[in-house]
């Protein structure tokens, strides 16, 4: 298996989405996944002009050249891809949608009907796997709402409140959950599927009294500051 992962956060390795992707990663290693990985503020990917040159003058191939070069091929033959991402104002990160966007390539110009849904078809027939898995600051499931829509066939990683990885008691609160990412990072590595529970508990959602008690330590850190 071909784990292929981007993490998009700005912060790179000192954010949680890091945390988050390592602990992915350790799993599918020992599921003896070959395993590449990049931080998506790394590459230099050229925003898309909206021309559709990878439509019609050069089938698959974009104007620009830039990362996405050797991006594309390699998501073409990775089994696994990872995308980890920050939410920002409600959504994925910048350098993710540029990549999101930069994707087009892959995509033929023919419309098809697909379950009621209008759709192009795409150039490579693979049905990789998809993981997203986004952090927030907010203690609610709320704000993944927009990526969740981005990615719907993806298999979501879901953490609210992530900064609790980076304090003693959350931690221990969460400890289960990051097992249960390196368990995701395992099982799909194996060519399993995941069942419902599993994807159920890769979504933390914190009772209303964390939900307080997240938000009264925030404050008190910010009186304090
Ligand atoms: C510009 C900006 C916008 C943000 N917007 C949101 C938001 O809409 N909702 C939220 O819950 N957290 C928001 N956050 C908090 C981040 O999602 C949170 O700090 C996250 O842990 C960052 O990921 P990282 O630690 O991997 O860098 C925002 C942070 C920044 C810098």
């Amino acid at each position: 298996m071909k784990l292929l992962a981007f993490n998009a956060s700005p912060r790179k390795t000192r954010g949680a989405t890091e945390v988050i992707m390592n602990r992915f990663i350790e799993g599918a290693r020992e599921a003896g996944a070959q395993i590449e990985r990049h931080y998506v503020s790394d590459l230099m990917i050229k925003g898309c002009t909206g021309c559709f040159s990878c439509w019609w003058n050069t089938p698959g191939k974009c104007v620009h050249n830039d990362d996405m070069d050797w991006v594309l091929p390699r998501m073409v033959d990775a089994d696994i891809i990872y995308m980890g991402t920050p939410i920002y104002n409600y959504n994925i990160v910048h350098g993710l949608q540029r990549m999101r966007e930069k994707t087009l390539p892959l995509a033929m110009p023919d419309m098809v009907i697909e379950g009621g849904e209008t759709r192009h078809p795409s150039r490579v027939k693979r049905g990789q796997q998809t993981v997203l898995a986004a952090v927030c600051g907010f203690p609610d499931l709320a704000n993944f709402r927009q990526a969740e829509g981005l990615f719907p066939d993806a298999t979501h990683i879901f953490l609210p409140a992530a900064q609790m990885l980076f304090q003693d008691e959350g931690r221990s609160l969460l400890a289960g959950f990051l097992d249960d990412v390196w368990d995701a990072g395992y099982q799909m590595s194996m060519g399993n599927s995941l069942t419902d529970e599993h994807m159920r508990r890769l979504i933390v959602e914190y009772p209303d009294d964390v939900k307080r008690s997240i938000v009264e330590a925030h404050n008190e850190r910010v009186a304090r500051a």
